[in-house]
């Protein structure tokens, strides 16, 4: 049975290109499934930290006879996947912090992966300085919009790189993505405005300071 994802979901798979997946917190295994189902990947092993999602996942695998190629592995961020079992490890709908902190164990344990794509709901700066702190980089980093909401979604491989605090919040290619940095323009007016009212907020203030480096830095690009 064919499977629709939605648009985040959907970006989020097609960042996966060969060999074999581990989707780590898949829940209902909709991503697994799909991943299987276009030939996207030969294998996946579909993990969770909940048993009843994960059993919604084995289901979806055996109503569709593809329990052979998706397998269900109960068990804690990447405490399921032994180093290098898989091409690349998909993490997605888990917040940043919770990601990183995946991220770092994993690495404290000597596991390395080609690569990983991630999709964290907050946070998305300490998952890049993660990345970047265990032997990431990141190849690609881009926005999907889904449900009016905006989602990072970012595809890695093993190599070193160094990001700017500018590029850890916004991303590596803000400086070329228009819609980021009208964003970022509306945001700096809009606290300008309410720093007026609230003289006294120093949390307003850093908050403009960051925006003020971030935007500097696409005023000297456009010098170059
Ligand atoms: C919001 S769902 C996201 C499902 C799917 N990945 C997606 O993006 O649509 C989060 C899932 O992560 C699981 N989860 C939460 N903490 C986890 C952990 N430490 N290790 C593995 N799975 C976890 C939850 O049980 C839940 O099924």
């Amino acid at each position: 049975m064919p499977i629709r994802l939605d648009e985040r979901l959907y970006a989020i798979g097609c960042l996966v290109d060969y060999g074999s997946v581990a989707d780590i917190g898949c829940d209902h295994g909709k991503l697994s499934y799909w991943l299987i189902g276009t030939d996207r990947a030969s294998k996946v092993i579909a993990t969770d930290i909940s048993a009843p999602s994960l059993k919604k996942a084995a289901e979806l695998a055996l109503v569709n006879g593809v329990e052979g190629r998706m397998i269900t592995r109960l068990g804690d961020g990447l405490a399921p996947i032994a180093d290098g079992e898989v091409d690349t490890v998909v993490i997605a709908g888990l917040g940043g912090d919770l990601m990183s902190r995946m991220l770092a164990a994993a690495h404290a344990e000597g596991k390395r992966f080609a690569h990983y794509v991630l999709s964290p709901n907050t946070h998305p700066e300490k998952v890049r300085a993660q990345l970047v702190a265990t032997g990431n980089r990141i190849i690609v980093d881009k926005c999907v919009m889904c449900a009016g909401k905006r989602y990072t979604v970012l595809k890695t491989e093993v190599g070193q790189m160094s990001l700017t605090p500018s590029q850890l919040l916004f991303g590596t290619d803000y400086l070329d993505d228009a819609e980021t940095l009208n964003a970022l323009r509306q945001e700096l007016e809009m606290r300008r405005k309410l720093s007026e009212e609230n003289p006294d907020s120093q949390a307003l203030k850093d908050r403009i300071k960051v925006l003020e480096t971030a935007l500097e830095m696409s005023k000297q690009e456009d010098k170059l």
